[in-house]
């Protein structure tokens, strides 16, 4: 081969890797597509493709390790495990009760808390980070975060991750703007300025506006898929009355709990539970007497290689009201 040849393949590579994750990105969050002639690495602060050749003499390095994502909807190749996640609270008298639901069944979640209500009580969030589940960003107050002025915006950062290191010592990791409303410039400042990931979802069962457990329980049931992140809120009655049944079907279905952080850390993993069979159900002691899962449990097909956002940039927020 010559010197060219041995580079240029490797090349070729990284630039459909950079390619393929730019797609993900701008489909996530992008209201417009980059212009094509813009290195597509750039956005996302990774090498440009073609800084390999800045030394076709020596041997080609490998193809650059996948670039960090700043955003998720879903999370691929991580086997049945998926996430659960909780918006809104802590609710003093819901959270609590899902907490024990949890903790029965050995799943681990993630909470989008609220700064107001995670400063109002921190002794739930501290439960918890204690009982292992993850404390995550909601902001200070649910603002549409896409209307806020720089200032503005950080302040609803600043504030929420003070509130949380107060109650378990550390800054939350990730977070969730309120209505999914965020574009690539609040993401990559979200990430660079505090380190944060932006976590979507492409699981809602649109518990705010369907106040009916068995609506939510049908719906999560029937998008889930292996890598999924399920969108709920732990400030509904009926959100809450609905997991011991959700989380049980699940669990039938031989789907694993994470983390929104370890399911992050999971990606690509070989680690990963395999996507193999369902295992039984494990036994939990607020099992319904009467089940009320409808959906067959077919085996769902494999995660594609990326996911389509479901939240339309310019829709009216909707999520529903602010939750005090
Ligand atoms: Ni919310």
């Amino acid at each position: 081969m010559t010197s060219r040849s041995l580079w240029a393949a490797p090349v070729a590579v990284a630039f459909l890797l950079a390619a393929c994750q730019s797609v993900h990105t701008q489909t996530s969050s992008t209201p417009t597509p980059a212009p094509l002639d813009q290195p597509v690495s750039m956005t996302l602060g990774a090498p440009v493709a073609g800084e390999n050749a800045d030394s076709p003499a020596i041997a080609p390095k490998p193809p650059a390790t996948p670039v960090p994502r700043l955003t998720y909807n879903s999370v691929p190749n991580v086997g049945r495990t998926i996430a659960m996640t909780f918006d809104d609270g802590p609710s003093p008298k819901l959270t609590p009760q899902l907490l024990d639901m949890l903790k029965a069944r050995g799943i681990r979640a993630t909470f989008f808390v609220v700064g107001q209500n995670a400063a109002e009580y921190p002794d739930i969030l501290r439960r918890a980070a204690v009982e292992g589940h993850e404390i995550a960003s909601h902001t200070w107050s649910h603002p549409q975060l896409t209307r806020l002025s720089a200032a503005a915006f950080a302040a609803q950062i600043d504030k929420t991750n003070a509130a949380i290191k107060a109650a378990i010592g550390h800054n939350p990791a990730v977070m969730r703007p309120p209505y999914g409303a965020t574009n690539a410039n609040l993401d990559r400042r979200l990430n660079r300025e505090w380190g944060l990931k932006v976590i979507l979802w492409d699981v809602d069962p649109l518990d705010w506006k369907y106040r009916n457990a068995a609506r939510v329980q049908r719906t999560i049931l029937e998008q889930v898929k292996p890598g999924s992140i399920v969108l709920s809120h732990d400030i509904h009655a009926s959100t809450v009355a609905a997991m011991p049944g959700t989380l049980d079907a699940l669990i039938a279905r031989g789907y694993k709990f994470a983390t929104v952080s370890e399911l992050i850390a999971m990606e690509g993993s070989s680690a990963a539970a395999p996507a193999e069979a369902p295992t039984p159900a494990a036994p939990g002691p607020e099992k319904p007497a009467s089940t009320e899962v409808t959906v067959p449990a077919v085996e769902t097909p494999a995660a594609p290689p990326f996911t389509i956002e479901r939240y339309a940039p310019g829709e009216p927020a909707s999520e529903g009201s602010a939750p005090r």
